[in-house]
């Protein structure tokens, strides 16, 4: 530990995250404007949403190698298995500090150290969202990038239908991941001072 707080997300980390806020960010709202906008009054030019689309989808895809491949040869990795020891329990009770505690000014139920730097909650929806919804979206992007690729039927369904839908589900988890991963970064002392910490790589140890 420093003066600045503990370092807990080494450079590369910080490198992979900002490209893929990013890239998701411009994903969801091209995504948005190619499936909800009006042919007249589209948010943005259909052809400007595929091609920002695409060339976001391809960035976010390769950072997503270069995540999977870092991750797994690094001590983060360790931070990203389930502990199923007393999981409901330890569900329940940081749920209830997020709805209660947090409020009434008590202390985190589960403090931050160097090993354990998610709280049950975090570490349940970042498993879930590296390990299945952006996963499932590269694929399934892939896929619809390169349609000769999928079967022409799956399901009794036109296959690029069914990756389609598999594809916007997925959208729909990452974009609700995103509004909750917001909210929750800015819990803390501070609103802002969460945030900083993945730029500077420290975590505030008075946000303990
Ligand atoms: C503007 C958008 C975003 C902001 C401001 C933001 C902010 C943050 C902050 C402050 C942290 C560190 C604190 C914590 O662990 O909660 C963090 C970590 C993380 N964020 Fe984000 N985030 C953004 C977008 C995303 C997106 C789109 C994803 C994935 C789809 C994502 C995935 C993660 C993951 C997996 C970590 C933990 C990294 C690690 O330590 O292994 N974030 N984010």
């Amino acid at each position: 530990m420093s003066n600045q707080g503990l370092y807990l997300y080494p450079v590369w980390l910080r490198i992979w995250h900002g490209v893929n806020a990013l890239g998701i960010i411009l994903l969801i709202f091209t995504g948005i404007s190619m499936q909800y906008g009006n042919i007249d009054y589209p948010l943005l030019p259909f052809k400007v949403s595929v091609m920002i689309h695409n060339i976001s989808g391809i960035v976010v895809s390769i950072g997503y190698v270069v995540f999977a491949i870092a991750n797994h040869f690094s001590n983060n990795a360790k931070q990203y298995v389930p502990n199923y020891k007393g999981f409901g329990q330890r569900i329940m009770k940081q749920t209830t500090y997020y709805v209660f505690g947090y409020f009434k000014g008590e202390p985190k139920p589960f403090p931050i150290t160097k090993d354990n730097k998610f709280n049950p909650l975090q570490r349940l929806s970042y498993i879930t969202v590296m390990y299945i919804f952006v996963p499932l979206i590269v694929f399934t992007g892939v896929g619809l990038l390169y349609p000769e690729l999928i079967f022409s039927k799956i399901f009794n369904m036109g296959g690029v239908q069914f990756i389609a839908v598999l594809h916007a589900i997925a959208g729909f988890f990452i974009s609700l991941f995103l509004i909750i991963h917001l909210y929750v970064a800015s819990i803390g002392k501070h609103p802002l001072k969460n945030y900083s910490s993945i730029i500077t790589g420290y975590h505030s140890t008075e946000d303990h």
